[in-house]
């Protein structure tokens, strides 16, 4: 989806230099063709087994991502009511949506009990009792699935790796036993389900199917005892191709989830954002200037950490693609933003032959991208566009400072 033709990068039919050149830059650039082609290989590789993907809002909560999502079948795991709020201006079903995260507020709750949502992820045996307590005041039942926490190495980076007991997320498995038992006895709730997210960017199975290994122990336990389930969630966080790692395939992914369920009936919930939306995005951004300090090579561009934070957060590697390639010799260089922070960079150490002026796009930034945007230096957040074959959409303008300042005010003198 993102290719080069006569020698320039574009986006399905659109040349990136064109869009630089109507938009300015920096400037997110998603593909619609490839988020479609992600999630139809998803559902695909579940095949018949019952199955319903809900996409993780965070990874790109943009509305018209989350509207090309929603038309596609797809319902949405949220973690604020902000997040609700999107899928139902992107005109998303609210009857698909799984609320996850550890501090869900009381007007979350209530906001999400009047959606009347699919499921609450409870994270908590206080949780559980504050929602009991909300629905109880709005006459309704709320439905239930408690997030497990197996305490399984996801074997990714430490900053999103969320299912060892060390984590905050979850309920540990001795506590979900007794929690799911209180939660028979509630009046308000009632059971639906179990699920896990044990972390993000897994690029092995194997931690997949010991959580969800640990969950089945969890059902066939409290099955014993007439607790009854009609779903597992198995979290999102698979893996998609930053570098050189090797990803699984989807088809293996979906393998190793029914081999766990071992014919058990349950609808399986996904919760993918990345492998969804990861590739579906580039940054475009162009060099401000060229510079070498003591040998030392950078190409200072018009993108920094606070339009995409994974590098300088996770150290996290994107490529780095010249939009029009350059014939001549590529030099080691590092590529920096104009933030005033030794972590605002873009990437390190790459060949390339550029010059001031030229554009270059960060690939894999779909996900995690503008969702993790910010305003630090006063910088305007990029603009986001929609590409849909020889269609560009700005499905987000380019922020102004009047937008920034319009939220802040003077003190009396
Ligand atoms: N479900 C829950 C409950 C989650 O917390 C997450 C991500 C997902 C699903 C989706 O995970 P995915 O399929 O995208 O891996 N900012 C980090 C990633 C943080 C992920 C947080 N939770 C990054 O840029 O790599």
């Amino acid at each position: 989806m993102f290719e080069y033709r006569q020698g320039v990068l574009h986006a399905e039919a659109v040349s990136l230099e064109a869009i630089a050149d109507a938009h300015g830059t920096p400037t997110y650039v998603y593909s619609r063709a490839r988020i479609e082609e992600r999630y139809r290989a998803l559902h695909e590789a579940f095949g018949d087994t019952p199955h319903g993907i809900r996409y993780a809002v965070k990874a790109n909560s943009n509305l018209a991502v989350l509207h090309v999502l929603g038309q596609l079948g797809s319902g949405f795991d949220i973690v604020s009511c902000g997040e609700l709020e999107r899928v139902i201006a992107a005109g998303g079903d609210s009857t698909k949506v799984v609320f996850s995260g550890v501090g869900k507020r009381d007007d979350e709750l209530r906001l999400a009990l009047t959606h009347d949502i699919e499921c609450f992820n409870i994270e908590s045996p206080a949780e559980l009792d504050r929602l009991n307590a909300i629905a109880e005041e709005l006459k309704t039942t709320a439905r239930v699935a408690l997030r497990v926490n197996p305490d399984v190495d996801p074997r990714t980076h430490p900053y999103i790796s969320t299912g060892l007991r060390d984590n905050k997320f979850g309920i540990d498995v001795p506590t979900a036993l007794s929690t799911y038992r209180r939660a028979a006895e509630l009046p308000r709730v009632g059971i639906v389900g179990i699920g896990c997210h044990i972390g993000s960017q897994l690029t092995e199975l194997a931690p997949f199917a010991e959580a969800i290994d640990a969950l089945m122990r969890l059902v066939d336990q409290l099955t014993a005892e007439g607790i009854t389930f009609e779903h597992v969630d198995v979290g999102g966080g698979l893996a998609i191709r930053y570098r050189d790692e090797k990803v699984p395939e989807l088809n293996e992914y979906a393998e190793v989830i029914r081999r766990a369920l071992d014919g058990r009936k349950l609808k399986v919930l996904l919760e993918p954002g990345r492998a969804l939306v990861g590739e579906a995005g580039v940054l475009v951004t162009r060099v401000i200037y060229t510079k070498d300090n003591l040998g030392k090579h950078f190409v200072v561009v018009d993108a920094a950490m606070n339009d995409l934070l994974r590098p300088a957060l996770y150290d996290a590697w994107h490529d780095v693609l010249p939009v029009r390639r350059r014939p001549g010799n590529a030099v080691s260089c590092d590529v920096v933003g104009p933030v005033c922070e030794s972590a605002d960079f873009l990437a390190k150490g790459r060949k390339l032959n550029v010059r001031a002026g030229d554009l270059i796009a960060i690939a894999n930034a779909g996900a995690y991208g503008f969702g993790m945007s910010s305003n630090y230096n006063s910088r305007n957040r990029p603009a986001e566009l929609m590409i849909d074959a020889d269609e560009c959409f700005e499905v987000r303008r380019r922020e102004t400072l009047a937008d920034q300042l319009a939220l802040e005010s003077l003190p009396p003198t």
